[in-house]
């Protein structure tokens, strides 16, 4: 579904991604953790097309994406949930939607109703400010607004980040049932524990190179993974 080669990315010439390699599978949840700074972020910009690459490929269903602009990449199917949300507080939760909508315009409406069913909260709140929701409900948001462009492959970047351990757990939750719909999945978490015990499988990343990968399991039994996330 997602196959990236070789990628190498930089800040005019402080190069954080040295050459990462990894790949998703169709109806796969695939977890890449790392400690702050490990270069996620800097990762998911470049699959969605936001920061430059120097080197490398990104093969979304077979067809080599990079070089090409990022709604393009939209429009073939990759959406990004950025991270801190960046949802638009001053307008309504259904605009904030339909905003999400801009590659297929004429569902709005009957994607806005499948976002309403996966997050009734949302649509008990469609009318209200953005901005007037708690961070949970501005996350489920941001989730609703990355799937009204139906995506095939979802990017999530630290979806769980500033929330209550509760909510955290049910953002998490909510990409199993994401997956179920037929949108395979690639989050970002610093919340190590948490993520592997719901993603198929993951990477590790570290200073911008993939230093281990495997199964969820054998992540979450890893003696280093347990060393350097989970302060064990
Ligand atoms: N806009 C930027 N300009 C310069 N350096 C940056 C910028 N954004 C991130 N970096 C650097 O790139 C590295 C990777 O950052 P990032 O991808 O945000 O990491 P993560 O998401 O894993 O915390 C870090 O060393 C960070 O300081
Ligand atoms: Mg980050």
């Amino acid at each position: 579904m997602l196959e990236i080669d070789g990628l190498v990315s930089a800040y005019g010439r402080i190069e954080v991604l040295h050459g990462v390699s990894l790949k998703v599978d169709a109806g796969e949840i695939v977890a890449l953790v790392g400690s702050n700074g490990a270069g996620k972020t800097t990762l998911l910009r470049a699959l969605s097309g936001v920061q430059p690459v120097k080197k490398g490929s990104i093969r979304l269903e077979g067809v080599n994406i990079e070089g090409r602009p990022p709604f393009e990449r939209v429009r073939r199917g990759l959406s990004q949930v950025p991270e801190g949300r960046q949802i638009f507080a001053p307008l309504s939760v259904a605009d904030n939607l339909a905003l999400g909508a801009w590659t297929c315009t004429s569902k709005i409406e009957a994607n806005r109703e499948k976002v309403y069913e996966l997050f009734p909260i949302l649509s008990d709140f469609r009318d209200r400010q953005a901005g007037s929701l708690s961070g949970g409900q501005q996350q489920m948001l941001a989730m609703g607004r990355a799937l009204m462009a139906e995506p095939r492959v979802l990017l999530l970047d630290e979806p769980t980040m500033g929330l209550a351990p509760i909510l955290a757990q049910q953002v998490l939750d909510i990409m199993r049932t994401i997956r179920s719909m037929g949108t395979t999945v690639l989050v970002v978490e610093q919340n190590v524990q948490a993520v592997l015990r719901v993603a198929d499988r993951g990477y590790v990343i570290e200073r911008g190179v993939i230093t281990t990968e495997g199964s969820a399991r054998e992540l979450l039994n890893d003696p280093r993974v347990h060393e350097a996330y989970l302060g064990v």
